[in-house]
């Protein structure tokens, strides 16, 4: 299980690392012996931003909630923290929003640990430990003392050692009798290693989407019975409730905005696998937690897609576009953006009316860290301004995630195509749908 998801992100200059080690061993010489210890000092950096994922049943390689389990890393969480490797973001600098979750230590953070690793990685006493975070059983939404309120689980999948698998679909009937509004989110994939991306819509009584699918089983496109429902599988103008890929946490919404699942709803997973070479299981759950009170906004998750690129063989840069205008007043509150193997790049940018257009977040693309960016302060966005996406692949040789850099490359379904998505969650009014969204620009 440890290397399976080690990374491979963009080389740093050596002397940018050497410099900062360089300084951060300078200000040990002075801890002595009123030195950082682990129980008072490290242990609560390490779960606040560390123990979401390396605990029992998370991304993390190893657990880091003892002296006990840190103490043999001790050298290496020095490393990684110093080259801002842990915990992992990917935010360039030339991002001129805010992010709330952006997990980065402080410089002061960085020094305490870089310290106690360096003088031998003292325990201290324990009397000085904070209490033990407690999580849900395996939910990460727990980290904020919340459980969910209820758990949907798709039927048991069996994946085969080899080969594409179509997009696989799951219907769950919601069986609520009322209208439930939805503050946080967290899709829990049963096999962390072969879930490339699960996306989970709400269909609404009365949608026609896939109206002859199964109820209850799992199906692909291809065993649907009537055309109709095979080739309007991947397209729908159902609401997307979330999006996990690798490296994705649980998404809250904002005091007073949520997700809106109407009475009689189902929830249809759709399921991306890759294979890893041995046979496994999978079955994904999402947990949802309601809201307390009825919120006065509605979040809806809308995309910019652009299928029309064509990547030329071997090109180390290619870029491609996509923008769009919003059709009503809107709060703009996260960004996710995604893209497949060969991605590079992806930024996205807004131009309010009358203004300029600003990049709000450029990430460094790193498939295996697929995440939403949630800004700090959401963003107000009236009827009229434009946001764009770019994404950058890069289809070279170089690329040592390049499946194949002789091919010229399509959007497609399977990871070895491309995609090019940017999602983002807005608030408008709660009485809005999409659909009703959408018509304010006809209305004008
Ligand atoms: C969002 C999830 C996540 C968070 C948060 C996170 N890690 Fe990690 N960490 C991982 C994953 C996944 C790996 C394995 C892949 C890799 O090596 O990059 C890893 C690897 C590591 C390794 C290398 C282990 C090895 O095998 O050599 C260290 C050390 C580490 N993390 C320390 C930390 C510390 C310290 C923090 C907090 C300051 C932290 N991590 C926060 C997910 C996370």
């Amino acid at each position: 299980m440890r290397n399976r998801l080690r990374l491979r992100r963009p080389k740093r200059p050596i002397s940018a690392v050497a410099a900062a080690l360089l300084f951060l061993d300078f200000t040990t010489s002075g801890a002595a012996s009123s030195g950082p210890t682990f129980y008072r000092d490290v242990l609560p950096i390490l779960q606040e931003r560390c123990q979401s994922c390396h605990r029992p049943g998370q991304i993390g390689p190893m657990s880091l909630e003892t002296y006990a389990q840190a103490r043999p890393w001790a050298r290496a969480i020095r490393e990684r923290v110093i080259q801002r490797a842990m915990p992992p973001w990917f935010v360039r600098p030339g991002s001129s929003a805010k992010f709330a979750n952006d997990p980065t230590l402080r410089d002061e953070e960085i020094r305490m640990v870089s310290n106690w690793a360096s003088a031998g990685a003292p325990a201290g006493n324990p009397a000085e430990a904070p209490p033990p975070k407690h999580w849900a059983a395996g939910w990460s939404l727990g980290t904020e003392g919340n459980q969910p309120d209820v758990v949907f689980t798709m039927p048991r999948v069996a994946l085969p050692a080899k080969g594409d698998i179509d997009y696989t679909y799951a219907i769950v009937p919601t069986h609520f009798t009322e209208d439930r509004w939805v503050q946080m989110a967290e899709i829990r994939p049963g096999d962390r290693a072969a879930v490339h991306h699960a996306v989970v819509y709400v269909r609404e009584p009365g949608s026609t989407w896939m109206k002859g699918a199964p109820v209850g089983p799992t199906f692909t496109s291809r065993t649907l019975t009537s055309e109709e429902d095979r080739k309007g599988a991947a397209w729908t103008d159902s609401d997307l409730l979330l999006v996990y890929a690798p490296g994705s946490l649980p998404d809250r919404w904002p005091a007073g905005m949520a997700k809106f699942i109407k009475a009689g709803s189902d929830l249809v997973f759709q399921m991306h696998y890759t294979t890893r070479g041995v046979a496994s299981h999978d079955q994904t759950s999402i947990g949802l937690v309601f809201s307390k009170q009825r919120p006065t906004q509605r979040v809806l998750s809308l995309q910019l897609t652009n299928d029309r690129f064509l990547i030329p063989p071997g090109v180390p840069d290619y870029r491609a576009s996509v923008h769009g205008t919003m059709p009503g007043d809107a709060l703009l509150l996260n960004l996710f953006p995604h893209l497949h193997a060969r991605g590079k790049r992806f930024t996205f940018s807004v131009a309010l009316p009358g203004e300029r257009p600003r990049t709000l977040l450029d990430v460094n693309w790193d498939f295996h860290w697929q995440m939403s960016y949630r800004l700090a302060e959401p963003l107000r966005l009236p009827a009229g301004a434009t946001l764009s996406a770019t994404a950058e692949w890069d289809n070279s040789r170089n690329n040592p995630n390049n499946p194949d850099p002789d091919s010229a490359v399509r959007w497609g379904e399977q990871t070895w195509e491309e995609m090019m998505v940017g999602f983002f969650d807005v608030a408008v009014d709660a009485a809005l749908d999409k659909k009703a969204f959408f018509a304010l620009r006809k209305r004008k």
